[in-house]
């Protein structure tokens, strides 16, 4: 069925959402997804990508598929904490390809699990869960975190939300494709639109401007592999845990706590890597 999309030309940053595509087949090939969200495009992406992947493991012991594993397995580990504290209402930005939605309302019917994405990547997922029948009532709604304003805004997604309820925002692999000031002000307005809910969090990851880091060097030829696919800048955020800890009180969050991969290779089986890793998690509440 066609569908008709509005496109706002100076929020419009679609060229973006191709990295779903990659991710997507990335969670599926590690048996982290449905066959459902798999696209020509991710396993095209898989295959062009997979002669750096098989070099930075060479040279630093892990790829970016470690890095986007690592992230990944902490943050659903992150939201499944928050839902055995009581947040029975989950809202995901730029929730692209991900199953996380998906697996989460299978496991746990009860929350309200709600998925917000640009117009496009939103119909497209809209799409893909209609044909599994969309057994466990899996909302999609199109959101642009760059609208201030308007029905795709965060505030109007809030808004038809029930205020009464323990509230998460998560948002995974979206935060570094924007400049600092501008993911600031998103952030900035997250936290006052959180603050309409009795508690609130916001789980994120965020990959750091670790220039001390002895693969800082490789970081950067990843940084423009990924840029080159998404025809855009992809900055790093923060160097520092602190530096990034105080930015996020500073953006209007109460309590904020910053972790890094390593710190849950005790509790979770997942991939791990030598060095200090090159991610970290962010859980910050209003
Ligand atoms: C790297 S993908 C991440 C997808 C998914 N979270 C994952 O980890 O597999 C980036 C996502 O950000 C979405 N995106 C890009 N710009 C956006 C915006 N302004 N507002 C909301 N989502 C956006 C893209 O459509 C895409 O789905």
């Amino acid at each position: 069925m066609d569908q008709t999309i509005d496109i706002d030309t100076a929020t419009d940053t679609s060229r973006i959402s191709i990295s779903a595509h990659y991710t997507g087949y990335i969670w599926y090939n590690n048996g982290l997804s449905h066959k459902q969200f798999v696209t020509p495009i991710g396993r095209a992406a898989y295959w062009a990508l997979k002669p750096m992947n098989a070099f930075m493991q060479a040279m630093i012991g892990a790829s970016i598929d470690t890095f986007l594993l690592q992230r990944h397995f902490v943050l659903d580990h992150l939201v499944e904490q928050a839902i055995a504290e009581g947040y029975d209402q989950v809202v995901e930005l730029a929730a692209g390809l991900s199953s996380r939605g998906y697996l989460i309302k299978q496991a746990y019917p009860n929350v309200h699990y709600v998925e917000g994405d640009l117009p496009g990547m939103s119909a497209r997922k809209s799409g893909l869960l209609d044909k599994l029948g969309r057994p466990f009532g899996h909302i999609t709604q199109p959101c642009n975190i760059l609208d201030e304003s308007g029905p795709h805004s965060i505030e109007a997604l809030l808004g038809s939300l029930d205020k009464t309820k323990k509230t998460l925002i998560i948002t995974e692999g979206l935060v570094n494709y924007f400049d600092l000031p501008t993911i600031r002000k998103v952030w900035a307005r997250m936290a006052v639109a959180l603050k309409g809910f009795p508690q609130a969090r916001y789980i994120t990851e965020v990959y750091p401007k670790l220039e001390q880091h002895p693969s800082y060097r490789y970081v950067k030829v990843a940084q423009k592999v990924v840029g080159f696919f998404t025809q855009g800048e992809y900055p790093l955020h923060y160097n520092s845990n602190e530096t990034m800890q105080q930015g996020f009180l500073e953006d209007g969050f109460a309590t904020v706590s910053v972790t890094a991969p390593e710190d849950y290779y005790g509790t979770l089986d997942m991939p791990t890597s030598s060095r200090q890793s090159l991610v970290r998690l962010v859980v910050a509440e209003v």
